[in-house]
């Protein structure tokens, strides 16, 4: 089913550009002091049979990149899209670094659609959720895929990473915090546009979840920082053109986290009874003072990691150590009394059969023998060791509005797992300029003004600089319980059109 892609093998669209890089290569092969042509160049190579890591890093890598056929079929057709490896830092013929990644074309105008990169929480869930399970050309059912109306494909690339090392079909040595998770990102990227380079021109929209909370401040912040470095110093690597965030349900701020977990668990809903509420009660003070007194640490020096890892085992107690009496924590509506609570998410089941199907695993290009894991357990335990889900990662997102990065949280009202009001206790923490508008502005109903299922809070013109939108209906993974608002959330944010005004096609 799955077609390797092949320079000569005149299969590509107009638009690929690994012939014209072929070209290049041949042309400046004895003066390969572009660097960025020598990315092309290395790139191409290994769809010769000869691999080869002499020449100089970090610009001669591993790709193998397929063209999938008939695994994901949508509104129009069988989905264009690639998929395949690409080696990361570390990665050499004894010891493999590879990333995983799906990358959806855009239905209309792919050459200039803004690029979407999307990875899963966890950490350790891949990132194939938000393509299979809410927004891409296909979306899972308990029989494969179906074709998806609600997809963001229609105007957008989609780039779909299993990140960091170890999620999904990425495999090799793993990371053990989010930064250099972000480092691996940032590295991934820069090969990936060697290889698509029409697409680095293109708007860079992040969007993510749950530990994503944790990872796209890292990102960006990498990202924004060798943007800057780039303007002092040609290192031969692109500029990569971030644009936006877009992040729903995530936890970034440990201290507004727990905070204000036990108010959502105890006073909002009844997630604990009462005596669970008071027991836990109990315990905050000790989970707050322990994550004060790990952020006197810094870095991921043994006793940091010995100080967070405290702080994290007195915390955790309080969200999962009580009977929640089969409510289901990512989405208080419900009730399930599954054994595995991970029965209740029938979409990691589909997606487990999807992925380990010889014939999906063939056309994406990945061994038989190669494991899918939607969540992998070697990478959680990496980053319980640094007990990196303790960091202060919020406070990334100051330089990031600062800069002119905006930033997007759009939170689905009905879960506990990342509870809204500890997501908007972090946002009007943060010291920016937006900090006193954004403290001091309604949440006003959206789109209707006699409905209050959707309110948005926009600080800055357009859909603003500074935007979070509290979704009445939806749980921990707002874009699967409400996919076509979620489309029509990202579109107004990456169009940049007021929450007031339609999407048409005079405003794109
Ligand atoms: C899809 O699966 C369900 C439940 O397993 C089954 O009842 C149904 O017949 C299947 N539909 C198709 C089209 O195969
Ligand atoms: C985390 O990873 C780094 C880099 O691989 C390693 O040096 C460090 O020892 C690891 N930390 C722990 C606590 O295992
Ligand atoms: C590329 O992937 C295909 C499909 O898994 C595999 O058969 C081939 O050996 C790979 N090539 C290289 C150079 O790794
Ligand atoms: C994949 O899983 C099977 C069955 O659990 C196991 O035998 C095999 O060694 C695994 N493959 C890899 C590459 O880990
Ligand atoms: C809002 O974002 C835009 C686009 O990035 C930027 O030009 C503008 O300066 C930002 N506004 C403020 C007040 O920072
Ligand atoms: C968003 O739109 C507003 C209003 O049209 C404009 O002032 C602002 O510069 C735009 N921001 C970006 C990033 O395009």
């Amino acid at each position: 089913m799955g077609k390797s892609l092949q320079p000569h093998s005149g299969s590509s669209p107009p638009h690929f550009p690994l012939r014209q890089a072929t070209r290049n290569y041949l042309r400046t092969s004895t003066i390969l002091t572009l660097a960025l042509i020598g990315v092309s160049a290395v790139a191409f190579f290994h769809y010769a049979p000869a691999l080869s890591w002499d020449a100089a890093p970090p610009f001669k890598f591993y790709a193998n990149i397929t063209r999938p056929q008939n695994i994901c079929v949508g509104v129009r057709g069988d989905a264009s899209s690639y998929s395949g490896y690409i080696g990361l830092e570390g990665d050499n013929p004894e010891s493999h670094r590879r990333s995983f990644f799906w990358y959806f074309e855009a239905e209309e105008d792919p050459t200039n659609a803004p690029v979407i990169l999307t990875f899963g929480g966890g950490p350790g869930t891949t990132g194939m959720l938000k393509p299979l399970g809410s927004v891409g050309p296909c979306i899972l059912s308990p029989n494969g895929t179906v074709p998806n109306p609600d997809r963001i494909t229609e105007r957008f690339n989609m780039l779909a990473l299993d990140h960091p090392i170890g999620t999904g079909f990425s495999y090799g040595r793993v990371v053990n915090n989010s930064y250099d998770a972000a480092l691996d990102v940032y590295d991934f990227l820069q090969k990936f546009f060697a290889l698509f380079p029409h697409l680095s021109k293109n708007q860079l929209i992040i969007t993510g979840g749950s530990y994503g909370g944790m990872f796209i401040p890292n990102v960006a912040t990498v990202i924004q920082e060798r943007n800057e470095a780039l303007s002092h110093k040609d290192t031969g690597a692109v500029r990569i053109n971030l644009e936006s965030l877009m992040i729903s349900n995530p936890i970034s701020d440990p201290v507004s986290h727990y905070r204000w977990l036990l108010y959502f668990y105890c006073e909002l809903h009844s997630v604990y009874d009462k005596d669970t509420c008071a027991a836990m009660y109990a315990k905050l003070p000790d989970c707050l003072d322990l994550i004060e007194m790990s952020l006197q640490a810094t870095g991921f020096s043994e006793s940091a990691n010995a100080a967070r890892r405290a702080a994290r085992t007195a915390c955790s107690n309080i969200a999962w150590g009580g009977d929640t009496h089969g409510v289901v924590v990512e989405d208080v509506r419900r009730t399930c009394h599954e054994e595995n609570s991970l029965d209740c998410f029938p979409l990691f089941k589909w997606i487990e059969q999807y992925f380990r199907d010889p014939a999906v695993k063939r056309a994406l290009g990945v061994p038989p023998s190669f494991n899918y894991t939607a969540l992998s357990a070697s990478v959680s335990d990496a980053f319980s060791v640094t007990a990196d889900v303790m960091l202060p990662a919020h406070l990334m997102y100051e330089p990031l509005l600062a800069k002119g990065i905006r930033v997007l949280h759009y939170i689905g009202a009905q879960d506990g797992n990342c509870a809204w009001p500890g997501v908007l206790s972090f946002l009007k923490l943060l010291r920016t300029p937006f900090q006193r508008p954004f403290n001091g502005a309604p949440d006003v109903p959206w789109p209707t003004p006699d409905s209050d299922t959707v309110t948005v809070r926009a600080i800055g013109d357009g859909a603003g600089n500074m935007t979070y939108i509290l979704i009445k209906e939806a749980g921990h993974f707002p874009s699967q319980d409400q996919p076509a608002l979620v489309k029509d959330i990202m579109e107004h944010w990456i169009y940049n059109i007021s929450w007031f005004q339609p999407v048409t096609e005079v405003s794109r």
